[in-house]
């Protein structure tokens, strides 16, 4: 038996973590899409990882559990990586809310009941979630501790609150915010701890699709204008996992962490500042 990865989305993000933290790991990847987990079990099996595909959909709790129990049968589950999501030009309103926010709760909480003591996780979220105001206290703590099945019927996420598919997906990633800090209270009691990188505009097919989108013109700016002048890389997002699901942040759980090169800042106080 051996320890056992689960990653979600088999994305380049995804990779990229798993790749820095899994080496020596059995490492189920489970993906809406098998032809993408099946791509990225080839090329990291090939590079002498232990690779599985699973079919898997985030968006439902029985796929969820089912990916668990395939997990489970190479060994104790002892590390969480969920890359795993549909942006705003990717997915109507509906299946955003679905995916990225009720998938991920219902995501966090499945492997929270059973990751291994001094386990390690890491959801993705987004710096898109800290563009949004601040949420009231309560509307904080709905989005933090509503039981996942009930979250989509929260009324702050109803149609007539979303505006579009980017305040849905703001949403969702606010929320991802909110339930690792819920989550990492109860991965403590296992001695295991739930974190989050909110990245800024990674190269991947996901920022790809983005720059080709409605909202093209918006992304290439936003990293040409950001103090990095450059979008980043899937790499540099796993040099953040890496020191999360090491024990180097052995006392960091609960915690997002913002990896955008700088353009949140610029859109608060430089030339990302949205004209008033
Ligand atoms: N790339 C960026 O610029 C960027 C920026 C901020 C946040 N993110 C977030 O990072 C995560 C990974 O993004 P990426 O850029 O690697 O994207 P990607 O498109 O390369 O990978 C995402 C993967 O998730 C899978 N997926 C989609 N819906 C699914 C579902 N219902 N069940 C299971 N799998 C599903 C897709 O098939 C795809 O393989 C996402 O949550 C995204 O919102 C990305």
């Amino acid at each position: 038996m051996k320890d056992v990865m689960i990653l979600t989305g088999a994305g380049q993000i995804g990779m990229a973590i798993a790749r820095r933290m899994g080496y020596g790991m059995k490492i189920i990847v489970g993906d809406k899409k098998i032809e993408n987990a099946q791509t990225i079990a080839k090329i990291m099996n090939d590079a002498g990882f232990d690779v599985e595909p699973v079919e898997m959909d985030l968006s439902s709790r029985e796929s969820i559990r089912n990916l668990i129990t395939e997990a489970k049968k190479y060994g104790e589950i002892s590390m969480l990586v969920n890359a795993a999501g549909v942006s705003p030009s990717q997915a109507p309103i509906e299946a955003i809310l679905k995916v990225d926010l009720y998938g991920t709760a219902v995501l966090l909480e499945e492997v929270g009941k059973v990751i291994k003591e001094g386990g390690v996780g890491v959801t993705i979220s987004s710096q898109s979630g800290w563009r949004m105001p601040a949420l009231t206290a309560e509307e904080d703590e709905l989005l933090a501790v509503t039981p996942a099945e009930e979250l989509l019927k929260l009324p702050l996420l109803q149609p007539d609150h979303i505006r579009d598919t980017l305040h849905a997906y703001q949403m969702a990633k606010r929320c991802n915010e909110k339930r690792v800090m819920a989550e990492a209270v109860k991965w403590g009691r296992r001695g295991a701890r739930i974190n989050d990188i909110a990245p800024g505009i990674i190269v991947t097919p996901l920022a790809v699709d983005e720059f080709n989108g409605p909202r093209g013109d918006f992304y290439k700016n936003m990293f040409a204008s950001c103090p990095a002048g450059r979008p980043g890389t899937a790499d540099e997002v796993a040099n953040v996992a890496e020191l999360l699901m090491s024990n180097k942040g052995a006392f960091i759980t609960g915690a997002t962490f913002l990896i955008d090169g700088g353009a949140t800042s610029s859109y608060f106080y430089g030339p990302l500042k949205p004209a008033e």
